[in-house]
């Protein structure tokens, strides 16, 4: 049986890839989740699993290593899957500290901790232990020729705090691989989208203002252009890499669906008046006169698009979601939990949004 050690399993990606791996793998694995539940934390999002057999979750931060060689120590895991991280680069931009902290040394304490458990005395590792270090594009940095895609191999050049701090976590991964051989995998992926995302990042926020009648606020000219994947393919994607990829291997992961931001904003727009019934009093409002431009993003990159040949071709990965698709599926998921939206936008979520955007 397989153990896996869930970091930031509360979030939205790691709590679709908990949901996703349950679905696969069903009682054929156990599932230990650490998240430290920050703001973007929610336990909501696992209600549905929460007293399944297999499932436990701790509350822990990923830099506090006691806690963590403790949940080593008192457990057989041989999967790690590592989420845990702040995400959001305006909030980066406004605070690096913590990006440093919980991306960097949080993540240096589950390298320490992971292999502290599994080395054995002659350097090698217990057979079948694999750690997967989920990371990102923007760790590229930002294309400007349109020809131009992601490799494995682009050098990197982060910009915001946010993807500084990632491509260290990176190089601290690619540290322990080539220092102690250390068994590991990183994926770095594009752009997500779907069910239990934070209105913080562009697609729930622009869904959740445009069913308040709130005006939609499209950074710059709207002509970034980012590479969008459904959740559930990203996913699919990071357990195919941990179980066929090649160990020390890095995977780019994304959609080759690239957008302007702009594009996806007119695209929510239409999706949801068409979505919502004829009745319905939101539709009248649902319109792109609430298309507010504000003061760029500082340092925004322009572009980022994924070239996903080596995945498609080492294990057989490839998005399975078409945008049209998915949007309707999310905007579907957050007709469904407007409760959920309505929970996590009260109380902080209102001093985040005055201090981000009142006077932008
Ligand atoms: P998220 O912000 O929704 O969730 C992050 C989770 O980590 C939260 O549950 C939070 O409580 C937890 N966490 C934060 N600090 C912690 C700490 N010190 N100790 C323990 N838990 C802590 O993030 P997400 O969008 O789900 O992203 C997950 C991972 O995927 C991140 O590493 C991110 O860099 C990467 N990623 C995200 C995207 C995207 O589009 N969202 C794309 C590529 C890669
Ligand atoms: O590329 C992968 C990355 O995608 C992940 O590593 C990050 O964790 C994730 O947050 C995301 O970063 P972005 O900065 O691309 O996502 P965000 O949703 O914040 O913004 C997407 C684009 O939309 C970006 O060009 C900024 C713009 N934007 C965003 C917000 C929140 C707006 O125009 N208005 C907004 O209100």
């Amino acid at each position: 049986m397989r153990t896996y050690l869930v970091t930031g399993g509360a979030g939205f990606i790691g709590s679709n890839y908990i949901h996703y791996i349950f679905k696969k793998y069903g009682d054929e694995i156990r599932v230990i989740n650490v998240d430290k539940l920050t703001y973007a934390g929610n336990l909501e999002n696992l209600k549905d699993i929460e007293d399944k057999e297999g499932y436990t979750f701790v509350k822990a931060d990923i830099c506090d290593a006691e806690t963590i060689d403790r949940i080593f120590r008192e457990n057989d895991i041989n999967r790690v899957v590592h989420f845990a991280a702040e995400s959001h680069v305006d909030r980066s931009i406004k605070d690096p500290g913590v990006f440093v902290r919980t991306n960097v040394l949080g993540t240096l304490t589950m390298l320490n901790a992971a292999r502290n458990a599994w080395e054995q005395e002659d350097g090698s590792y217990l057979p079948d232990h694999k750690f997967l270090h989920v990371s990102t594009d923007e760790v590229y940095g930002s294309l400007s020729n349109p020809e131009d895609y992601f490799y494995e191999t682009t050098k990197y050049d982060p910009h915001s705090p946010y993807s500084a701090s990632k491509a260290s976590s990176d190089f601290m991964v690619k540290a322990f691989m080539d220092t102690y051989g250390f068994p590991a995998n990183i994926t770095n992926c594009s752009n997500n989208y779907g069910p239990y995302q934070f209105p913080e990042k562009l697609i729930p926020l622009m869904i959740h203002n445009a069913l308040h009648g709130k005006s939609l606020p499209v950074y710059g000219d709207g002509m970034n252009i980012r590479d969008w994947l459904y959740v559930e393919d990203h996913c699919k994607g990071i357990d195919l890499v941990q179980e066929k990829g090649r160990l020390y291997e890095t995977y780019n992961i994304g959609g080759h669906n690239e957008r302007e931001n702009i594009t996806i904003v007119k695209t929510i727009i239409s999706t949801l008046r068409d979505m919502l019934p004829e009745d319905d009093e939101r539709r009248a409002h649902i319109t792109e006169d609430l298309i507010t431009y504000v003061t760029d993003r500082k340092g925004h990159d322009r572009r980022y698009a994924i070239a996903p040949d080596k995945i498609k071709k080492e294990v057989g990965w490839y998005p399975e979601t078409c945008f049209e698709d998915g949007i309707r599926k999310t905007i579907a998921w957050y007709f469904d939990h407007q409760e959920w939206m309505e929970r996590v936008t009260s109380g902080a979520y209102q001093d985040y949004y005055e201090s981000m955007y009142s006077n932008r």
